[in-house]
């Protein structure tokens, strides 16, 4: 069955937990596709799992254009999201309509932008015009020197707050989907249940509507830092194949992620 935002928000009301993995080739594409995989993210993360770079932000427009050409050519069935990266659309709505356009053009079905409440108005010009929007908040990478690090987010009170107003101005803003990354568990919880969007978690417990991994780590083959999140489902499998079947098992069955890869 071919995914689109219908089929989230009704999976989502069901209860049937969304799986989401990142990818970046045609191959991996078709591989995803066929475990069922409702969404393929065309991360920036490729930034550093495909060229080595030590963050997302040096990737370019012309490379998300090219991976996301890749990913839409095997996506029979997933939804296909792009990242808008780093300096494609901080700068107006009309800056990252006219680059969010481009990905669509190259087979995205959604973008995904960075940023809370004050990325709303962005977000809302980007929905009037066609383009479904995920909304990333809590740690986005893309914010790396302003953290001054990958730290969990959210942590005091008034960062929790913070994080529930974004979350709230960016659904009202007409976005899709909310992707919270590094945030306590227990937030995550208060914001998907004070929202009427699907939300999707990395680092973020299980209390959300679904899960996104990067596909790398799932096979446990980026060599950089490992992140408490992670979980490596090539361990006890005998395939790539099994080790995708064993996430998209974990994530529908809420049992990853567990206890202690939450924060
Ligand atoms: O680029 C990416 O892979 C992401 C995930 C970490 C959510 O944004």
């Amino acid at each position: 069955m071919k995914i689109n935002v219908n089929t989230l928000f009704k999976m989502a009301a069901e209860g049937q937990k969304i799986t989401m993995l990142t990818c970046y080739d045609t191959s991996f594409a078709t591989l995803l596709d066929d475990a069922g995989v409702e969404i393929l993210l065309v991360g920036d993360s490729l930034g550093m799992v495909i060229q080595g770079e030590d963050s997302t932000l040096p990737v370019t427009m012309e490379q998300m254009e090219y991976h996301t050409r890749c990913v839409a050519r095997g996506a029979k069935n997933a939804l296909v999201l792009s990242d808008m990266p780093f300096g494609s659309y901080q700068e107006s709505p009309q800056q990252a309509f006219a680059n969010a356009a481009r990905l669509m053009q190259a087979g995205a079905h959604m973008v995904k932008v960075e940023g809370g409440a004050f990325m709303a108005e962005t977000t809302r010009f980007l929905v009037e015009r066609g383009i479904p929007v995920c909304s990333h908040i809590g740690l986005t990478p893309q914010f790396v020197n302003s953290f001054g690090g990958y730290r969990v987010q959210g942590k005091s009170e008034n960062d929790a707050e913070r994080i529930l107003h974004d979350a709230s101005a960016l659904a009202d803003a007409g976005a899709s989907l909310v992707l919270m990354e590094c945030v306590p568990a227990a937030l995550a919880k208060r914001v998907s249940d004070g929202i009427a969007v699907p939300t999707i978690g990395i680092g973020a417990g299980v209390d959300v509507s679904g899960q996104v991994l990067v596909l790398h780590d799932i096979l446990g083959v980026y060599p950089g830092r490992k992140a408490r999140f992670v979980k490596n489902f090539m361990a006890g499998a005998d395939s790539i194949q099994a080790a995708v079947a064993g996430y998209v098992t974990a994530v529908k069955a809420r049992s990853f992620p567990a206890e202690e890869h939450c924060f």
